[in-house]
């Protein structure tokens, strides 16, 4: 009976293991899938923006940043009006070009990809 009870506590330990693994993997995410095809070319995967689009659409850099300061002291209302509306070269996404997701889940999603504040020096 003693030799048991760790035996259970190590197969339970390694059950809570399991499912932990069984947590969807960022990839399965449809917002972050979204974001990778239709925003990705122009304001990067990082959300930091493509130079080579802001240099084609002659727009400064930073205009494409997602993840800078100025964007991210921006409200989400502002922001989610630029995607639903559009702004100069940036294009318009009514929310049928955007299948189950919302312009908020876009804003939160490229929201999360800015570096954390407590990761700089
Ligand atoms: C064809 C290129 C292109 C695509 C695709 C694109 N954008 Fe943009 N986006 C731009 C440009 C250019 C600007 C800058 C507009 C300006 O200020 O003149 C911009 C601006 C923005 C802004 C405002 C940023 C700020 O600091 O005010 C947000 C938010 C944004 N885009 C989100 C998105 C999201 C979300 C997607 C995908 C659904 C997307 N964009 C797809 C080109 C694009």
């Amino acid at each position: 009976m003693n030799a048991i009870l760790p035996l259970i506590l190590l197969l339970a330990s390694a059950a809570l293991a399991a499912s932990a693994a069984d947590a969807p993997a960022p990839k399965a995410d449809p917002v972050a899938a979204v974001y990778k095809s239709k925003c990705a070319s122009c304001h990067a995967k990082d959300g930091t923006g493509n130079p080579a689009m802001a240099k084609m659409f002659k727009v400064k850099p930073e205009a494409m940043n997602l993840v800078d300061e100025e964007t991210l002291a921006a409200k989400d209302e502002d922001l989610a009006k630029v995607i639903e509306t559009g702004k100069g070269k940036m294009p318009a996404f009514k929310k049928d070009k955007l299948k189950d997701i919302t312009v908020a889940d876009l804003t939160a999603y490229f929201r999360s990809l800015a570096p954390k504040k407590e990761a700089k020096p």
